[in-house]
């Protein structure tokens, strides 16, 4: 198992278009596990592919309580057939450091996605999990969740951050 380097905006990489996954093999289970123990390490609830600079429809999440045992998850060429329940939720990304903002979200959605087999399943989801998932999916899609803020909002962001990497 590996870290993986998690690559942090405004990176150009994050901003590019994965593509379906079609191969199932050892190298994809390899990937899956490296990414699990990236997420676990930053911490986070959530990693997209694309993230790690892999072009690929692929995210782990895990949105278990702290104290619950965990809930691992992979979502592969995710699609969400329905959402519902629009409600403002405070989001965070381990792409955007130090940042926490509120962004319009569903409530509740029902997802399609394969397995880490290639099999497919589908889940209904509410609160945090139904955040993650279109955070994730957003990630596959080269969005950031940025992207939902007022541009004065986000160019304080960015400014913020460019002064952090400065004294990095
Ligand atoms: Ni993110």
């Amino acid at each position: 198992m590996a870290l993986l380097p998690i690559l942090q905006h405004p990176d150009p990489r994050l901003r590019q278009k994965a593509l379906p996954v079609t191969v199932f093999d050892a190298s994809l289970q390899q990937l899956i596990e490296d990414m699990f123990e990236t997420m676990y390490d930053a911490p986070g609830v959530g990693l997209a592919a694309t993230q790690v600079g892999v072009m690929l429809r692929l995210a782990v999440m895990d949105c278990a309580p702290k104290d619950a045992p965990p809930e691992r998850q992979v979502l592969i060429n995710p699609e969400i057939l329905e959402s519902s329940e629009r409600i403002d939720m405070e989001e965070g990304c381990l792409s955007v450091p130090d940042t926490n903002e509120k962004v319009p979200r569903f409530n509740r959605l029902r997802m399609r996605a394969l397995d880490r087999n290639g099999t497919p399943y589908e889940i209904e989801a509410e609160g945090l999990l139904a955040q993650a998932i279109q955070h994730e999916i957003d990630h596959l899609d080269g969005k950031l969740y940025i992207d939902y803020l007022s541009s004065v909002k986000r160019e304080r962001i960015n400014k913020k951050l460019r002064k952090q990497r400065q004294v990095a």
